[in-house]
């Protein structure tokens, strides 16, 4: 940081920049980005807050929007890039092509869409009474701290056309393109409604696992959506930063834990809720509430651009292999017998029936209730 010594010493550009927002900056291992407090945001024309994960990566940031009962934001367009999750509200955006054209798609909560890069685009408030919530997961802090210069970001006129995708994919079409289970991709620029949108079998991720992984505006910020059903969690696995995780729906908790500690870190989640797995810590997803639950995760680099020979190996085979043959992945049979009677517990409190009863042996968990 710039401070006495002068300004060529641990400098980060980003976070300089951040100091300087009128706006307020929330640390926080989890977030609630819909009780944060937000304050007028002038470069953006709308109220907003910084946000900032514990445990987080250099990469993606993560900005909150909310614009007001019949507002709008600026008309805006930038270098970086930036996948937006509808957290609450309804509204449009109108997106200006390279050749003059325009393209509006209506959005509500648990949209996600991308703006092909650099392309000028506005974001409106539908409604007369109620504000809306945007989530704003961009690399603008990596791009920053690369370029150092605000006008080559936020005013400059290269075109990105080979971004742009076909047409429909304004309006909430797209394309599946198969790989393998927790890799196949829906290509498009726009996804109407994450929260009933089909997704695949992920067997080897856990019981009735599920999940797609979305590919928006031919980007390299790498978003998916996994489902877990009632009654039932995902296996523990380990990764690098940087994945932050947003709940959809439904309620839950994730546990985190490093090889040796003794107890389990825990975060409780419902809708607006945002956290992230800090830096290789096991993880593991619960849902003990009464509905299917699915969260959206993002991060720097995707399947199809993984930028990092680390999320090449991960996505390639490390996120669901065991960690007996070389993976990141705890599977049910190893974890902490503590893991199940926490969650057996949670279920007992919402009257929920576990449904992990062919996968782990509940008798001697049920004879000590
Ligand atoms: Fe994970």
């Amino acid at each position: 940081m710039s401070d006495s010594t002068g300004n060529f010493y641990l400098q980060d550009t980003f976070l300089l920049w951040a100091d300087r927002q009128p706006v307020p900056m929330v640390k926080d291992f989890g977030i609630d980005l819909l009780k944060i407090e937000v304050a007028p945001w002038d470069i953006f024309g709308v109220r907003g807050a910084i946000c900032e994960l514990v445990g987080g990566d250099d990469y993606i940031s993560t900005f909150l929007y909310e614009i007001p009962p019949g507002g709008k934001s600026r008309v805006l367009n930038h270098i970086y890039e930036e996948v937006t999750y509808v957290l609450s509200g309804h509204g449009s955006t109108k997106v200006e092509l390279p050749d003059g054209s325009a393209h509006t798609f209506e959005w509500g909560p648990n949209s996600l869409f991308e703006i092909p890069l650099n392309l000028k685009y506005q974001h409106f408030n539908g409604s007369g009474s109620e504000p809306v919530r945007l989530a704003g997961n961009s690399n603008l802090r990596f791009i920053m701290n690369l370029f150092r210069n605000e006008r080559f970001i936020w005013d400059n006129p290269i075109p990105f056309g080979e971004r742009l995708g076909d047409t429909s994919y304004f309006s909430g079409e797209g394309e599946l393109k198969p790989v393998k289970p927790g890799r196949h991709q829906w290509e498009t620029n726009f996804v109407p409604d994450i929260s009933n949108f089909e997704l695949k079998r992920w067997d080897a991720r856990g019981t009735g696992s599920s999940n797609l992984r979305w590919i928006l505006a031919d980007g390299t910020i790498g978003c998916h959506t996994s489902a877990m059903p009632v009654g039932t969690y995902k296996k523990g696995h380990r990764h690098t930063a940087g994945t932050n995780v947003y709940c959809v729906t439904g309620q839950g908790y994730s546990l985190f834990w490093y090889d040796g500690d003794k107890d389990f870190k825990r975060i409780d989640w419902h809708h607006g809720v945002l956290y992230t797995p800090p830096e290789n810590m096991f993880h593991q997803h619960f849902n003990s509430g009464s509905i299917p639950s699915r969260y959206l995760a993002v991060q720097m680099g995707s399947t199809r651009y993984p930028l990092f020979a680390v999320k090449r190996q991960i996505w390639d085979q490390g996120v669901d292999t065991s960690i007996k043959d070389g993976g990141n992945q705890v599977e049910y049979e190893d974890q902490d017998p503590r893991i199940h009677a926490i969650f057996l517990e949670e279920l007992s409190k919402n009257q929920v029936t576990s449904l992990m009863g062919d996968v782990i042996d509940e008798t001697p968990y049920l004879s000590k209730a």
